[in-house]
C-alpha cells in the first residue's frame, strides 16, 4: 500500500470556524487519507466497503476501540483507583462491540431487559453487570434478579419498596446503590443533563441518607453503596468534580450513621471533541475521582459510553442529489435523521469527510448538508465548508459510534444501515442491512379488511 497522505488545508470559509479536513483528521489517529484508496478506518479503505454494503453503512474500528478502552484503563490504572469499567450499553449495543469490550476485560451497564439480555448475549457475566434507569419494570427487576447481576442503582423510594418486594418474594437480597441527585449543572445540553434538581433522575441529595438506613432494614435489599450520573458529553471537569465531592461527603455521612458503604459508581459522561472543543481527557477524570473519592476505600464503578466508542465509528453515506438554491446547495445524503439523530435533536456538530482523496483536496466553500426525510430538522449540517460533490460521491460523517446506530429508526419506511467492523486490515458486516420488506414483515391487517379492489 502506497503512503498516506495528509490532505491540503482546505481554504479558510468566511464566517466559519469549523475546522477543515485535514485538521480533522489530524486529531483522529484511526483515520486517514490516502492519495490511491481514499479515506481508511485503521486499515480498511471506507469505499471498499460503501462498494460492497451501499450506502448508508455504519462501520467501527475494533482497534480503535480496544486502544480508547486500554488507554481509559490506563488513565485509571495510573491514579491507582480500584476502579471498573462498565460499558454504558446504550451507547452502543451491537454483540460485536460488546464482545470486544468485554474482551478487554469491561463489564456493562444496562437500563432496560433488552440491554440486560443483550449484555449476556455478548458473553459478559452477570458479575459485572449494573442495571440502571428510572423506571425499571417488576419483570426487569426479576430478570436482574435471576442472573444474580452485581449491582442494582435505584433511583427513587419507590423502586426500593417495589424491588425489596420482589427480592424477597424470590428470597433474593438484591446488592443496591442508591443513585443520588447532586442538583449539579454539567453545563452540557439541557436534553442530555440528568444531575440538576429539576431531573427526573436519582434521589435528592436530602433525602439519600434516611433512604439508605430505611434499605438496610428491607429483607430482600443490600445496600452497598451509592451512584451518580449527571449527564453527557461533559467538556469540563469542575461539574464531575462537584458531584463526587458530595457523593463522598455523604459516604462519610453514611459510615458516621454506622452504614456500611463499599461502592460508588461515578457514572458516565466524560465528552469527546467533535469539532475541535478542548476539555476534559482520562486522566483529568482520573485525577478529580483521586482527589475526591481516593481516600475513601471504596470500589468505584466507571459507566463511559461515548468516550469509549464515539470516536470509533462513522456513518457513511453517498450523495444523491446536489440541489441548487440561489447562491447555496444542498448537499442530500441517502443517509438522513432516521440513521443518526444527534444533529436534528442536540443540534450537534459531526465532522465530513470525502472518502476519495481528490474530492477532499478539492477548494471548498459552504453547503448544507441534508438527508431526504420530510423534516426540515433532517440537517447534518449548516453552512459546512466542503468541496464539489457530484451525485454518487461519498462521504463518512465521523464520530458516530456512540448513540448513532442505537438511535435508529425506520422513520419514512428507511431501512435500518448496515453495520460493519474493522479491524486493522480486516473487516466483516456485524449486521447486514434491514430488508425493506422485514419492516412490515411482523405486521398484521385485522382478517376482516377487505382486499382493495383493482
Ligand atoms: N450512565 C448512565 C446512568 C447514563 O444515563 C448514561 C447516559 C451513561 C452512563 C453514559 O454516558 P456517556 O458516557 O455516554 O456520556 N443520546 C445522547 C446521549 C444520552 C446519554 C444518556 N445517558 C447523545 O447522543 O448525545
Amino acid at each position: 500500500m502506497n503512503a498516506a497522505i495528509a490532505p491540503a488545508l482546505s481554504p479558510a470559509v468566511a464566517g466559519t470556524p469549523d475546522p477543515d479536513i485535514a485538521t480533522l483528521l489530524a486529531v483522529r489517529p484511526h483515520l486517514r487519507m490516502h492519495a490511491q484508496d481514499g479515506l481508511l478506518l485503521e486499515g480498511v479503505p471506507l469505499a471498499a466497503i460503501a462498494d460492497a454494503l451501499g450506502t448508508p453503512t455504519w462501520v467501527y474500528g475494533a482497534g480503535t476501540l480496544r486502544a480508547r478502552y486500554r488507554a481509559l484503563a490506563a488513565a485509571l490504572a495510573g491514579a491507582k483507583l480500584p476502579a471498573h469499567i462498565h460499558f454504558a450499553v446504550k451507547a452502543n449495543d451491537r454483540l460485536a462491540v460488546l464482545r470486544l469490550l468485554a474482551g478487554e476485560g469491561a463489564g456493562a451497564d444496562v437500563v432496560s431487559g433488552g440491554e440486560l439480555r443483550r449484555a449476556l448475549a455478548a458473553g459478559i457475566p452477570p458479575e459485572r453487570i449494573v442495571f440502571s434507569g428510572v423506571g425499571k419494570t417488576a419483570a426487569e427487576l426479576r430478570l436482574a434478579l435471576d442472573h444474580d447481576i452485581a449491582q442494582i442503582n435505584l433511583e427513587s423510594a419507590e423502586e426500593l419498596d417495589m424491588l425489596a418486594a420482589i427480592a424477597a418474594g424470590m428470597g433474593r437480597a438484591a446488592r443496591v446503590a442508591l443513585r443520588v441527585n447532586p442538583d449539579v449543572d454539567a453545563g452540557t445540553h439541557a436534553k442530555i443533563s440528568t444531575g440538576r434538581a429539576a431531573d427526573k433522575f436519582g434521589i435528592p441529595y436530602a433525602d439519600a441518607a434516611a433512604l439508605y438506613a430505611r434499605a438496610a432494614t428491607l429483607p430482600g435489599i443490600e445496600p452497598v453503596g451509592l451512584a451518580v450520573h449527571i449527564g453527557s458529553q461533559i467538556r469540563a471537569l469542575a461539574p464531575f468534580r462537584d458531584a463526587y465531592r458530595r457523593i463522598a461527603g455523604l459516604v462519610r455521612d453514611l459510615r458516621t450513621a454506622g452504614q456500611s458503604v463499599r461502592v460508588v459508581d461515578c457514572g458516565g459522561g466524560l465528552g469527546i471533541p467533535y469539532r475541535d472543543e478542548p476539555g476534559a481527557d482520562p486522566a483529568g477524570l482520573a485525577g478529580v475521582l483521586r482527589a475526591e473519592l481516593g481516600a475513601l476505600d471504596v470500589a468505584l464503578v466507571l459507566e463511559p459510553g461515548r468516550w469509549l466508542v464515539g470516536p470509533a465509528g462513522v456513518l457513511l453515506a453517498s450523495v444523491v442529489l446536489v440541489k441548487r438554491a440561489g447562491t447555496g446547495r444542498f448537499i442530500v445524503l441517502d443517509a438522513a435523521m432516521n440513521d443518526l439523530i444527534r444533529p436534528a435533536m442536540y443540534d450537534a456538530w459531526h465532522g465530513i469527510v470525502p472518502l476519495d482523496a481528490v474530492a477532499a483536496l478539492a477548494p471548498a466553500r459552504p453547503a448544507e448538508v441534508v438527508g431526504p426525510v420530510c423534516e426540515s430538522s433532517d440537517i447534518f449540517a449548516r453552512d459546512r465548508a466542503l468541496p464539489e460533490l457530484a451525485p454518487g460521491a461519498r462521504v463518512a460523517i465521523l464520530d458516530a459510534g456512540a448513540y448513532g446506530a442505537v438511535m435508529s429508526s425506520t422513520y419514512n419506511a428507511r431501512p435500518l444501515a448496515a453495520e460493519a467492523l474493522v479491524d486493522g486490515e480486516r473487516w466483516t458486516t456485524i449486521r447486514p442491512r434491514q430488508e425493506v420488506a422485514a419492516m412490515w414483515r411482523d405486521e398484521t391487517i385485522p382478517p376482516w379488511f377487505a382486499t382493495p379492489r383493482p
